[in-house]
């Protein structure tokens, strides 16, 4: 209706499955956005250490594994970038269009047989486009919910269920083409994916909250002192420099980068906290919120260390450890990758009437409860693989598919609660910045995997599996006995919450 203010996140638009109509559009273009990084990720390992004679880039495999991580790390890195330019510059909606294309930029560039400079370029362009999209897109879901309507955490799990969609299909496409035919022409097929995305989240953007369609926060030009921009100019200038010298005498070694970026993604976050502790724009109700969220966040970065393996030492353990002529055809290793997603689409309706029955029930699971047992059972994920990898020979593919089943089931547990959280814990100011700062878990979680891939060799698997799993499952017991403490804070903070607002902990759970 032209000329009516849309009012998005009212109950009455219950167009798509009982959730506003916004959420469709939101769901595709996001299955798509994610089927395009997916798809690469589940080439580029195998890309990276193939031989050159195959099409490959011949990296050795440790390297690849490393530069892996940290290509993922500085894609969810960027997150917090996209989320300051989204809520001070552009706005979500702009900065998710803007995203996007930047992204399909990316892919063109690993499309082309253009060998490593193409592959540097393609992470530049795909860390920059997916920092500002997927941290306003998802920051678009939760702004379709005024901020106490109890759909959110449902709207949040159908939402991650077009993300799983578009990571369950990328594998089997772009993986089966790019290892079966050529790795370019599988990066080309990512890029098509992007803009299909890009095509849907045009034609459906006039159902999204208007709350997008501005900066939430806009930056003002009173804001922008002489004295602080030439601050962050001469800082800019000098990384710039140092970029620049290290990159033509020789220092910049990709062994050099892959370690600065795993420093960088795990510093990140801390300063990211303190500044959003520390800032006059956050309440006093908005920093209780925000600290008894902090060991949610470290949770959180801990599980990523071992799933985001998938695309990493899970992969080559695929590759190399798998009997993939288990079922009387190859499979191509890079499958492995579309079962966790796989697995999630189907447990998700249990899941859905689990987290029912289990929130009602007066022994509710807090958030910190959710969270330690998906730790716990992704480090159970891990040492399911000691076995098999001790045995030495090939393993049945049976065990990674066990193995990949586990670490999803903890994935349910955490991924879409903690998106739904974020939204609803976010200080005002910060609306977008802080969808960000859920993002760059997954960069610290990456930025450490990094650094634990190179302990990963064929022959002594075992050890590694038992090790890295060992030592989360403990992790995930340390948070699970501190979650009546955690809870404790949670309440204390809730009751610094202003009149008007209800009642909510991070969890979503109304009291
Ligand atoms: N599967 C999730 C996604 O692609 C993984 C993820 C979660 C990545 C949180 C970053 C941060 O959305």
């Amino acid at each position: 209706m032209p000329g009516t203010p849309r009012v998005a996140g009212t109950a009455s638009d219950r167009a798509f499955f009982g959730h506003p109509r916004g959420l469709v559009g939101l769901f595709f273009t996001e299955a798509w956005e994610r089927f395009s990084y997916y798809g690469m990720r589940a080439l580029l390992l195998y890309y990276m250490y193939d031989q050159v004679a195959n099409g490959g880039l011949g990296i050795p495999d440790d390297t690849a594994k490393s530069l892996v991580a940290v290509y993922g790390s500085a894609t969810y890195m960027a997150a917090i970038l996209g989320g300051w330019v989204s809520d001070r510059l552009l706005g979500d909606r702009r900065a998710t269009l803007v995203g996007g294309v930047l992204i399909m930029v990316g892919h063109i560039c690993l499309a082309l047989p253009a060998g490593a400079g193409a592959l540097f370029a393609s992470m530049v362009f795909i860390a920059g486009g997916t920092g500002l999209l997927k941290p306003t897109i998802s920051a678009s879901v939760g702004d379709l919910y005024a901020p106490n309507d109890p759909r959110r955490d449902s709207g949040f799990s159908i939402y991650y269920m077009g993300i799983s969609v578009g990571a369950v299909a990328a594998p089997l496409v772009v993986g089966t083409v790019g290892q079966t035919y050529d790795y370019h022409l599988g990066f080309g097929i990512a890029a098509v994916g992007m803009a299909l995305g890009l095509a849907v989240y045009l034609w459906t953007q006039r159902h999204l909250s208007e709350a997008g369609s501005r900066p939430k926060n806009p930056l003002r030009l009173s804001e922008v002192s002489r004295s602080r921009a030439s601050l962050v100019g001469l800082g800019v200038a000098c990384l710039v420099a140092v970029v620049a010298v290290s990159a033509v005498t020789g220092l910049l070694s990709i062994g050099a980068t892959v370690n600065l970026i795993s420093v960088l993604a795990m510093a990140l976050p801390v300063v990211y906290f303190t500044v959003m502790l520390r800032s006059k724009r956050t309440t006093a109700a908005e920093r209780a919120r925000l600290r008894g969220y902090i060991p949610l966040f470290v949770a959180a970065v801990f599980f990523w260390v071992i799933q985001e393996q998938g695309a990493t030492v899970i992969a080559q353990y695929a590759d190399e450890s798998t009997d993939l002529d288990a079922f009387g055809f190859t499979i191509p290793a890079s499958w492995f990758q579309s079962v966790g997603s796989f697995v999630l689409i189907v447990l998700t309706p249990l899941f859905a009437l689990l987290w029912l029955r289990l929130d009602r029930s007066p022994r509710a699971p807090s958030t910190a409860h959710k969270f330690g047992f998906a730790l716990a059972i992704a480090g159970v994920s891990y040492l399911v693989l000691v076995l098999p990898a001790s045995q030495g020979g090939l393993s049945s593919p049976l065990w990674l598919v066990g193995s990949l089943a586990l670490v999803t089931i903890g994935e349910m547990c955490l991924s879409p609660i903690g998106l739904s959280a974020t939204t609803r814990l976010a200080p005002a100011a910060f609306a977008t910045q802080t969808m960000g700062l859920w993002l760059t878990a997954g960069a610290a979680g990456q930025g450490i995997a990094a650094q634990l891939v190179k302990f990963y060799e064929p022959d002594s698997a075992g050890t590694y599996f038992g090790a890295v799993g060992a030592g989360t499952v403990v992790l995930g017991l340390v948070l699970f006995a501190l979650s009546p403490l955690l809870r404790r804070q949670t309440e204390a903070a809730d009751s610094l919450v202003d009149h008007h607002e209800d009642a909510l902990d991070v969890t979503g759970v109304h009291r």
